[in-house]
């Protein structure tokens, strides 16, 4: 065997617990990466602290997808309400994702990452859109994981988005009301080319969606852990898998 196949085929099967069944991993998993403003007071540190240290946390997150052979991994990085937070915090998270995705790069391509972002893009700085779509361009042919980043992101805004490319679609004379069914609606989202999470994991115990995947998430399996986004490590995710393979998942039958 060659070294190009054994780390293809064999690796990420030897680094699964063997505990979790690799015939029952979820295909997607979402995640609200909430609680680094309370890790940081936590401790005494400004909010921006603990952001700093939830990169690491999305970094470690996403070697484990890739180890483990979960293909697609999407993450809320900043929703269309956070606007609403103070200024200098807003600048600083948009400024940090910006400085991320530049340093990053490098190891997106070398680690066969694909990222995606998702969400009103449009409106964010001219500096971040230039280095998302850079970073969107170089690794859109990777295939190992896919990364989604729902930035300036929000769910309603999403579903209204679809309606309106739909009704356009109908005034043009180019679709009926009736041809409007879940499968056409569904591929006007911005997710319209991966499959819906099957495991949708919130961080820091809140127990709600804030406007994430209201569509996507229908059947979701739903993991909510005390545990802060910053403080979310490999053992974490593997208690989260644990809990998934556990569920029995019926999806309306019996
Ligand atoms: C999540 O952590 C990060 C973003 C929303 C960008 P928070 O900043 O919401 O942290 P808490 O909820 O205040 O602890
Ligand atoms: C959800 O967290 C958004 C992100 C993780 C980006 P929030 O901290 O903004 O959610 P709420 O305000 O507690 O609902
Ligand atoms: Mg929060």
């Amino acid at each position: 065997m060659t070294n190009s196949q054994r780390g293809t085929v064999t690796q990420p099967l030897l680094a699964l617990p063997g505990d979790l069944d690799p015939q029952r991993l979820p295909q997607h998993v979402a995640v609200i990466m909430d609680g680094n403003g309370r890790w940081a007071r936590q401790r005494h540190l400004p909010r921006v602290v603990g952001h700093q240290q939830g990169v690491e946390t999305l970094k470690e997150l996403l070697r484990c997808c890739r180890d483990w052979g979960i293909a697609h991994l999407t993450c809320y990085a900043f929703s269309t309400e956070n606007w609403g937070r103070p200024g200098l915090e807003v600048e600083f998270l948009l400024t940090l994702f910006e400085r991320v995705l530049r340093q990053e790069l490098q190891d997106l391509m070398r680690e066969q990452v694909r990222i995606e972002f998702v969400g009103q893009l449009h409106a964010l700085p001219q500096g971040l859109q230039t280095q998302i779509s850079e970073a969107v361009a170089l690794t859109r042919h990777h295939q190992r994981v896919w990364l989604t980043v729902a930035t300036n992101y929000g769910g309603r805004q999403e579903i209204v988005r679809a309606c309106q490319a739909l009704a356009q679609q109908v005034q043009k004379g180019e679709l009926t009301p009736e041809e409007i069914d879940e499968t056409r609606f569904a591929q006007q989202l911005y997710t319209s080319s991966s499959p819906d999470p099957d495991l949708l994991i919130r961080t820091s115990g809140e127990m709600r969606l804030s406007n994430f995947l209201l569509w996507q998430i229908a059947y979701a399996e739903l993991y909510v852990t005390e545990t802060l986004w910053p403080d979310f490590d490999r053992g974490s995710f593997h208690q989260a898998l644990i809990a998934f393979q556990q569920r029995h998942r019926r999806f309306g039958r019996l």
